[in-house]
């Protein structure tokens, strides 16, 4: 199969892209990246010079670009990742978020589907679109429940009110113009290579520095975490089996409070740092003001991807934390240009700033 990657600079994107290249044999992929500040150069170095792979850097904003791409390409496939994907940033500055994930999807459901309509034959019946969300389209829980595929959406920030616009549009395009679209909603990922700004690259940077640990409000919001390349093994199996104008959620069955995680962050460091002068790195840990709408809990419900696509997690929390701990121990070379150049650790999200 010939598949275009969307976004596979990215976090989730480049572990899509390992993995289809260095697990399933015979496809090619093409990355169409815009290499925004997410996109942390050397995600993709060890498969760049790979046959099988090619790069597009290109907005998926640009109609023009998204047109010439897939007649240049005419993939079997697209897997839809590009987006803006930080809660906090869009909380400061929403207008990149509603370009990229509304207006960006809209530009390239429409390049789909002008390629899809020109297609005869098995390419036309084989042809699919995977749009690939999140479950803070859902909104926040209680206490009690779960997401299900039948939850009704109720998105509360503007990052997730930019990925639910998304979803309906993905929709819209399948049931009313017949693109032969799939979609998936998946929870919290964590992993190798993810941008530091998030919770578990930011605590584990912090902590090596003997840095404060910022967590929000009293660390007792709960997210469901997945290991990113069960997440990768997820979205392929998907965009092969998913059923058409059906949706499929993803997690890990692996709920825990946000203090939960720092604190098994903390004793993975204090045990794999056995000299560093920050143990114990939990005396670290500060509570700090909330975010603003922060959303209470997610927990996936994904039975419906287990059963009817055979898939399953393989890396349980705990292992994949040590895993991502070890990754970032490892690989200081990754993250240190990032956090010198492009991010440096501070708070973001407070949305005191009003500006774009
Ligand atoms: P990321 O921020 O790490 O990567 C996003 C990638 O998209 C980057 O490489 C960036 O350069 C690219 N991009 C951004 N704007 C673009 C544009 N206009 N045109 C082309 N490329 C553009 O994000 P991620 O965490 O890898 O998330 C990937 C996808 O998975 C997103 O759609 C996100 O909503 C979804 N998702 C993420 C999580 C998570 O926990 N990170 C969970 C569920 C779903
Ligand atoms: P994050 O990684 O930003 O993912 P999301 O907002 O998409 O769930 O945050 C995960 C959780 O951790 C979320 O409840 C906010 C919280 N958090 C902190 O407590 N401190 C931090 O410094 C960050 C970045 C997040």
């Amino acid at each position: 199969m010939k598949i275009l990657v969307t976004g596979g600079s990215g976090f989730i994107g480049s572990a899509l892209i390992h993995h289809i290249l260095e697990e399933e044999g015979e496809h090619e992929v093409i990355n169409l990246d815009k290499l925004t500040y997410a996109a942390a150069p050397g995600n993709l170095s060890d498969v760049e010079a790979l046959p099988a792979y090619r790069f597009e850097q290109a907005d998926i904003c640009d109609a023009t670009a998204m047109k010439r791409i897939f007649r240049d390409h005419e993939p079997d496939a697209v897997m839809h990742l590009a987006a803006e994907s930080h809660v906090d940033r869009s909380i400061d500055g929403p207008a990149a978020f509603m370009e990229t994930n509304i207006l960006g999807t809209y530009h390239l459901l429409e390049a789909a589907l002008d390629f899809y309509r020109g297609l005869k034959g098995e390419k036309r019946e084989h042809f699919r679109f995977h749009h690939v969300s999140t479950d803070e389209v859902f909104g926040s829980l209680g206490h009690d429940g779960v997401f299900k595929e039948t939850t009704p959406y109720a998105p509360r920030s503007p990052y997730s009110a930019s990925k639910a616009s998304s979803d309906h549009l993905a929709a819209a395009w399948h049931h009313t113009f017949g693109l032969p679209v799939v979609t998936s909603n998946c929870s919290n990922n964590y992993g190798p290579r993810q941008f530091p700004e998030k919770l578990v690259p930011l605590m584990i940077i912090s902590a090596l520095h003997g840095r404060p640990l910022p967590v929000y409000g009293k660390g007792e919001n709960v997210r469901d975490w997945l290991f990113v390349d069960d997440h990768a093994s997820a979205l392929f199996t998907i965009a092969r089996k998913g059923r058409l104008g059906e949706t499929y959620l993803v997690g890990g069955r692996a709920e825990r409070s946000n203090l939960e995680v720092v604190k098994t962050l903390c004793a993975i460091l204090d045990d794999m740092l056995p000299d560093s002068p920050h143990r114990p790195h939990e005396g670290l840990i500060t509570f700090v003001e909330d975010r603003p709408g922060h959303d209470l809990r997610y927990a996936i419900d994904p039975s419906k991807t287990e059963t009817e696509l055979d898939w399953s997690p393989s890396v349980g929390f705990e292992e994949g934390l040590r895993r991502t701990v070890s990754w970032y121990l490892d690989n200081e070379d990754w993250w240190r240009p990032l956090m010198d150049e492009r991010y440096h650790g501070e708070r973001l999200g407070l949305g005191t700033g009003g500006k774009q």
